[in-house]
């Protein structure tokens, strides 16, 4: 059985480092905003090049806090794309703005910068390009864009711990950048965790100080905040992994590198653009029966799984936008042709191959 993801090998792997970061914290026994927090938040920072890192209690969460340090306000939108995981979504609803959505760039289903200006209205306050599968959005032209309408960037990096887009690490390219520690993202906690990026030292302020009540100084509080921290624990286990993301996002690049080499051109494979270094948290084909080549796989004993088999505007939950069917072409498209593969460090060359051999064998 091959399934679609496995954590529990690369604890195996780490056992000895993750039960001294567990040891120590409990023998410090302080568990929220100590010494771990403050030391990886630092460490993250300085590994995407950025001025500051702030913990939080998920990738939803950054996303939310940095939409809030914006300025985003009841009513604003949000342009950004409906191809991503709904949390993206959930964090500008929770901001209680809009989203607004433009379709996907074909060749690397991120968002197409060709559309945003377009979409832009008064109320528009925040770009929200999300680097999806591991592969950064082609951030210059959106950059621009937002300098050229005053608008805020915030990057939604969950999927993409130390993806580069132009030789640089995503989450400092725009204002603010977000990333979740989901256990089973390229750099995962044991736990929820999240964590936000930039090199703007007031909205680091405002998120540190959303994320703790709103607190400046103990029981003094400047705004209205909540309570989004990342812990003490899921912090020591971070810098210890933060120490090996490298080498991982570099093995999971070797096996989109085998399965590039290996599968048949009857299925579209996933294209690295130029100006960036894929990390490959998902490795996503596109194909023709694609229910039925994923019952063949399940029967063959490798898990699949769909990112996202139903684009956001099209969720139950988000019928009030009005956006009715074929405002997303590719969007709707793809959601229907893509399958993501089995990818991660601990997957052998023999089972990345015995994945491709099952495909080609599909398509005959
Ligand atoms: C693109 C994207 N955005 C946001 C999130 C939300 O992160 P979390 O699950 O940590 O809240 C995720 C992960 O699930 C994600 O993949």
């Amino acid at each position: 059985m091959i399934p679609f993801s496995e954590v529990k090998t690369q604890y195996q792997n780490l056992k000895q480092e993750m039960q001294q970061a567990f040891n120590e914290v409990f023998e410090a026994s302080w568990f929220i905003l100590g010494k771990n927090v403050e030391e990886f938040e630092r460490e993250f920072a300085v590994y995407c090049a950025a001025n500051h890192g702030i913990g939080v209690g998920s990738g939803t969460e950054a996303i939310h806090l940095a939409l809030l340090a914006c300025g985003v306000e009841p009513g604003d939108e949000v342009i950004t794309v409906a191809n991503t995981a709904v949390p993206t979504i959930s964090a500008i609803s929770f901001a209680q703005a809009t989203p607004v959505f433009v379709d996907i760039d074909p060749g690397s289903y991120t968002m197409n910068p060709e559309l945003i200006e377009q979409k832009i209205t008064p109320r528009t306050k925040v770009i929200l390009p999300v680097h999806l599968y591991g592969q950064a959005a082609d951030m210059e032209p959106i950059l621009a864009i937002a300098r050229k309408h005053n608008l805020r960037v915030v990057e939604d990096a969950c999927q993409a711990h130390g993806a580069e887009y132009q030789n640089k690490k995503v989450g400092a390219l725009g204002d603010l950048g977000c990333f979740s520690f989901y256990p089973s993202k390229n750099l995962g906690a044991y736990g929820d965790g999240g964590l936000v990026t930039t090199n703007n030292a007031e909205l680091a302020d405002r998120v540190w100080m959303l994320r703790n009540y709103g607190q400046r100084k103990r029981y003094f509080h400047d705004i209205k905040g909540f309570n989004s921290r990342l812990d003490e624990l899921q912090a020591a286990f971070l810098r210890k992994k933060l120490k090996h993301l490298d080498a991982w996002n570099e093995r999971r690049r070797r096996i989109a590198r085998i399965y590039d080499e290996n599968l048949t051109n009857a299925i579209v494979k996933p294209i690295e653009k130029a100006f960036a270094y894929h990390i490959y948290h998902l490795y996503v084909i596109r194909c023709q029966q694609r229910e039925e080549l994923q019952k063949f796989l399940t029967e063959n004993g490798i898990q699949t799984l769909v990112h996202y088999p139903v684009p956001v505007h099209q969720q139950m939950a988000y019928q009030d936008l009005n956006i009715g069917d074929g405002a997303l072409p590719i969007t709707e498209h793809y959601a229907s042709e893509i399958l993501s593969l089995p990818i991660y460090p601990e997957l052998d060359d023999d089972d990345v191959m015995f994945v491709a051999s099952k495909i080609n064998e599909f398509y005959g």
